[in-house]
């Protein structure tokens, strides 16, 4: 290796946004360099680290990434060096060298970022990736009802571990088994249980984070503001989770779940107008998922909306065709709808994987039917009038290529219970339902890109007046580059506040706060962190 370059290692950060490929291959250089120093006597971290010299940097690189788009050959930017920690010192010195040698650090978990931030950078300064891949160990405490979960497990795998240990504990977390819980959880994590537990930060109790010192602080040694931020503001602003601690929650040996699908000619505009003011207030052990589709009428030939109610009710059938008969006869649920299994069955059969082993859900690749996609959110707090509703269904058929899905959850319950302050994420009391907007294609290349990218925003601008405004609300964990960003790392508050509103609302200011105070050199950044003063 070349002796490090002194006049590099005092490059300001603004000198930084010029670098070259060409002197950013000496950073890289000196990064290594200072890594190596930091483990004298032994060689255990040259086997965690990857750069594009080392055959297996692509297959390390491509294992967790999600989106088509950001396969190779997709001309996004790389990662200069991959590190895959074994031990906590290895993220350390990661930090510690990053910071010395002006690289930009991204940490990835489960990799499921909407825009691929934990392993693409679009700010101009080279970047290491984080990968916590070795950071997978479950341990459940089934006596406290607690757990540590590492960040780089998967909520399957946290699903299935805490299943083996006891049929009456689970987590309220999200529905796709390979999300990774580092980012997920920070950034909210909304699933079936929602409304009788709330999001999944809503259920931590302490946390083990790496500070931009390279310091390893507990909710103790980091204080209760920063405990606070890192639970909905994304951790990724402020250090790198190590792992969490969770409280398990109870749930029924037995719960029920169906999937009942209404198109418009079975009155499906008058059940969805219904389902908006239901499905907040109905008892909070239900949740009664929508997904809007376009589908062929069988009774019509002709192309139709249908509307599925995708549901999870925490009890047995016996006590919910009643609770369905007097709070929403509308939808016409029948004893043959409904099938009685256990929680962790539901988490198979909400993904898909109904009759598959339940080891399925400890697969971080199962979902690599990966494709094009681009998804966007909004929050709904008036309902939808049936005028509406039926504006949506036309454009829906008239522009298919605008939103391929509309996925509706509903809100209420446990989540509207916790104060809009208590935690970053503030959609909580008067937030009827969220809309998650998807857009999938299969073709290659950056003309489909831009042309499925600008069909959503279309789509989007249509639900304006349909939607919140001011702050018009965003889900952080469906992160979108749309709303209010420049590539070029332009973080300004003027700027971040922009989308630092839809996301956190009144949470934004403390958010700033607390940056300000743990990271004030804004390290831990990327093109939607959060900005110190
Ligand atoms: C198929 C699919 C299904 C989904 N289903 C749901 C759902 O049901 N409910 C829901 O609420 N959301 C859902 N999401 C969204 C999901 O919650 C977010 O994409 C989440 O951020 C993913 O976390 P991750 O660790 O997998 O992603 P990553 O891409 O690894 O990380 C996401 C962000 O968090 C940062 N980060 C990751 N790990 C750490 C860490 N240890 N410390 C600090 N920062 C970190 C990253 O740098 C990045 O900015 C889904 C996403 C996909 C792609
Ligand atoms: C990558 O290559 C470097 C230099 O040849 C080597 O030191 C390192 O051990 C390699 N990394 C892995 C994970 O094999
Ligand atoms: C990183 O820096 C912190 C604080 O300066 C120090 O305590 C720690 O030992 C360093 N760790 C490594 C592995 O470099
Ligand atoms: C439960 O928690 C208490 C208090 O934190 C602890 O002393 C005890 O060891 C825990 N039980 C188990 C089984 O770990
Ligand atoms: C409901 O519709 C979905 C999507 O078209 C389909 O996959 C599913 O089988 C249908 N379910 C029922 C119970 O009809
Ligand atoms: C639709 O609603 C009408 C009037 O409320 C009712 O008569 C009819 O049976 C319903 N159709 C279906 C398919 O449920
Ligand atoms: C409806 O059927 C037509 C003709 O078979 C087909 O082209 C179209 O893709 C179908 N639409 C949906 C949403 O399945
Ligand atoms: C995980 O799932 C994928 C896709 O279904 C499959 O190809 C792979 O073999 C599975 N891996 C394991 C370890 O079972
Ligand atoms: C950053 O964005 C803000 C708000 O859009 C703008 O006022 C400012 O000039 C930008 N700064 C840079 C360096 O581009």
């Amino acid at each position: 290796m070349k002796t490090p370059n002194a006049s590099l290692l005092s490059l300001t950060i603004s000198l930084l946004f010029l670098i070259s490929w060409a002197t950013s291959a000496h950073t890289h250089e000196n990064f290594l360099q200072c890594l190596s120093l930091q483990f004298p006597n032994s060689n255990s971290i040259s086997k965690v680290i990857y750069t594009r010299y080392n055959s297996s940097y692509e297959s390390v690189l491509v294992s967790a990434i999600r989106l088509e788009q950001f396969f190779p050959p997709a001309k996004v930017p790389r990662p200069l060096v991959i590190v895959t920690p074994l031990l906590e010192s290895h993220i350390q010195a990661a930090i510690n060298c990053s910071k010395q040698h002006g690289m930009q650090l991204r940490v990835r978990s489960g990799g499921h970022d909407y825009e691929g931030l934990s392993y693409v950078s679009y700010q101009q300064a080279p970047f290491v990736m984080l990968d916590l891949v070795n950071f997978q160990s479950i341990t459940i405490d089934v006596e406290n009802s607690t757990a540590w979960v590492q960040a780089g497990a998967t909520i399957g795998q946290l699903y299935y571990t805490i299943a083996k240990k006891s049929p009456t504990l689970g987590f309220s977390a999200g529905v796709c088994p390979t999300v990774g819980v580092g980012g997920h959880f920070s950034g909210g994590g909304y699933g079936m249980m929602s409304r009788n537990y709330g999001i999944a930060a809503d259920n931590i109790i302490d946390a083990r984070l790496i500070d931009v010192n390279g310091r390893i602080l507990d909710r103790k040694s980091m204080g209760e503001d920063l405990f606070w931020a890192i639970r909905g503001g994304g951790a990724t602003s402020f250090g790198v989770v190590i792992a969490w601690h969770i409280k398990l929650l109870p749930v029924p040996e037995t719960v029920t779940v169906f999937t009942v699908n209404r198109t418009l000619e079975q009155n499906a505009t008058k059940i969805v107008h219904r389902w908006q003011s239901i499905a907040e207030k109905i008892d909070e052990k239900l949740l009664l998922r929508l997904f809007l589709t376009r589908a062929n009428s069988s009774q019509h030939g002709k192309e139709t909306v249908q509307a599925s109610f995708v549901t999870l009710y925490l009890g047995g059938v016996d006590t919910l065709l009643p609770l369905m008969q007097q709070s929403f006869p509308e939808l016409g649920l029948v004893r043959s709808d409904c099938i009685e299994m256990s929680w962790i069955e539901s988490i198979l059969y909400f993904s898909g994987y109904s009759g598959e082993p339940l080891e399925i859900l400890l697969n971080r690749t199962s979902s690599s039917y990966t494709t094009y996609f681009k998804g966007k959110s909004d929050y709904v707090t008036e309902p939808i009038s049936e005028t509406g509703l039926e504006s949506i269904w036309k454009r829906v058929l008239e522009y298919p290529e605008e939103v391929t899905e509309m996925e509706l959850s509903p809100y209420g319950g446990r989540l509207s219970e916790v104060s809009a302050t208590a935690t970053p994420f503030p959609h909580r009391a008067g937030t009827l339902y969220i809309i998650h907007y998807g857009v999938v294609w299969n073709e290659a290349g950056e003309n489909a890109l831009n042309r499925n990218r600008r069909a959503i925003r279309r789509f989007y601008r249509f639900m304006t007046p349909y939607v919140t405004k001011n702050p018009r609300s965003a889900y952080l964990n469906y992160r979108d580059l749309d709303i209010g960003v420049n590539n070029k790392g332009n973080t300004s508050y003027e700027q971040a506040s922009i989308w630092g509103l839809k996301y956190y609302g009144i949470n934004f200011e403390r958010l700033v706060h607390v940056k300000t105070r743990v990271d004030p050199g804004n390290f831990f950044r990327n093109e939607q962190s959060i900005p110190p003063l």
